[in-house]
């Protein structure tokens, strides 16, 4: 893998299904996760194995039905977890451990009422554990951005020579901010002497609305796996949306320098395929999948996409999946986009004084009316032509 290519690993099953009310059957999990293969994901976070038989049949079933992703169970630091996660992915073509234990002085003291030695103590045997039964093993320091540096440095060390060969720097809670986050990034990739052996990679929830913000930042710092969810799917405020890290490396592949292996064209269906499983809406106004992603209103935006599409465009509408982009008709529009719309659909007018007679009548309308539809102007021609 070359060094500019980023990781994507998808957490829509595990994290996203954290999400309240979000819970999926194993059917349902077994068909987004097939949409995922589908769109090149190199990585599926299936479920925590763990968490219930039902859980553990999903992970099982999409280990044994996909081939082309890794297959990748989550688990605490606790051997049963483990050993469960192990026989979930016993018949993956390629699976991958991700075992996690918490870093941060609050979780160690509170939630663990552990000392920080003995935060090491289980994180290596736990890495140990699982590489014995899978080559490939990811280790998570939980609410690391809110971990003390010297601390990470120590035990990222010991779990890279316990065989983990991906370590994961979550911004649990949401509460990193891009220049620090990336700081640290940089910080452990520079101070850890066996930094090398591993790939860094993010996981960054939405607390603070800078999940991607905060990716995109590590990334450029040198992480090169990204975790996210369909449609920013997760906990709380939810995760980094993938559909915004691709389409962010890729848009600006110029000043990143960095790829993914995701074919951009699945990204719509993705999320659509997420949104009709789990019940919750694509708000219109959502980044590259929602409805009005490529809509086009004011009259100045449609004359400028009319004259060239990338006056006010950045990617095609096609490029993540959509049909098309779209004009969409209300009092913003103007003359030449309405002409534009009837044209196409086979109205041509006369003379110019017809055109303007017509586009006054579609002004008042647009006064009364959110959106004007299509049979809304083929209606309002006929109507300035029979008053003629
Ligand atoms: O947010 C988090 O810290 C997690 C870990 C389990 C990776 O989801
Ligand atoms: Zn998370």
């Amino acid at each position: 893998m070359s060094n500019n290519q980023v990781i994507i690993f998808d957490t829509t099953l595990r994290d996203g299904e954290q999400s309240p009310g979000a819970s999926m059957t194993r059917d349902e999990k077994l068909c987004i996760a097939k949409q995922l293969e589908k769109m090149r994901v190199d990585v599926i976070e299936a479920g925590f194995a763990i968490a219930s038989p039902g859980d553990f049949a999903s992970v099982k079933a999409i280990a044994e039905a996909v081939t082309e992703s890794t297959v990748c169970s989550l688990s605490r630091a606790l051997d049963a977890d483990i050993d469960r996660a192990g026989e979930a992915l016993l018949n993956a073509a390629s699976g991958r451990i991700h075992t996690f234990i918490a870093t941060s002085p609050i979780h160690m003291k509170y939630k663990l009422q552990m000392e920080p030695d003995q935060v090491i103590e289980n994180a290596v045997r736990a890495v140990r554990r699982a590489h014995n039964l899978i080559s490939d093993v990811e280790f998570s320091l939980e609410d690391a951005s809110r971990s003390e540096l010297d601390f990470m440095c120590r035990i990222i060390e010991k779990v890279i020579d316990a065989g983990a060969r991906t370590i994961n720097i979550p911004d649990t809670v949401g509460y990193a901010v891009p220049e620090e986050f990336g700081y640290t990034i940089r910080q452990l990739l520079e101070r850890i002497p066996n930094a090398d052996k591993a790939i860094f990679s993010v996981h960054c929830h939405n607390d603070l609305g800078l999940a991607v913000a905060n990716s995109l930042a590590a990334v450029s710092a040198g992480a090169r796996q990204v975790e996210c969810t369909i449609n920013g799917l997760g906990e709380r405020a939810g995760n980094a949306s993938l559909e915004e890290i691709v389409m962010a490396l890729r848009t600006r592949r110029d000043h990143l320098g960095l790829e993914t292996g995701i074919d951009t064209t699945q990204i719509v269906p993705a999320s659509r395929l997420v949104s009709s499983v789990t019940g919750f809406p694509v708000q219109p106004n959502k980044a590259i999948v929602g409805a009005n992603a490529f809509a086009h209103e004011s009259g100045i935006h449609q004359d400028g996409v009319l004259k060239h599409r990338e006056t006010y465009e950045i990617m095609t509408a096609q490029d993540v999946g959509w049909n098309t982009n779209r004009m969409v008709m209300g009092k913003h529009s103007g003359r030449n986009a309405f002409r534009s719309r009837l044209e196409e659909l086979g109205t041509s007018f006369s003379s110019d004084a017809e055109l303007n007679n017509a586009f006054a009548r579609f002004k008042d309308l647009a006064d009364k009316k959110h959106e004007i539809f299509d049979e809304d102007l083929v209606a309002l021609v006929s109507d300035t032509r029979a008053a003629d």
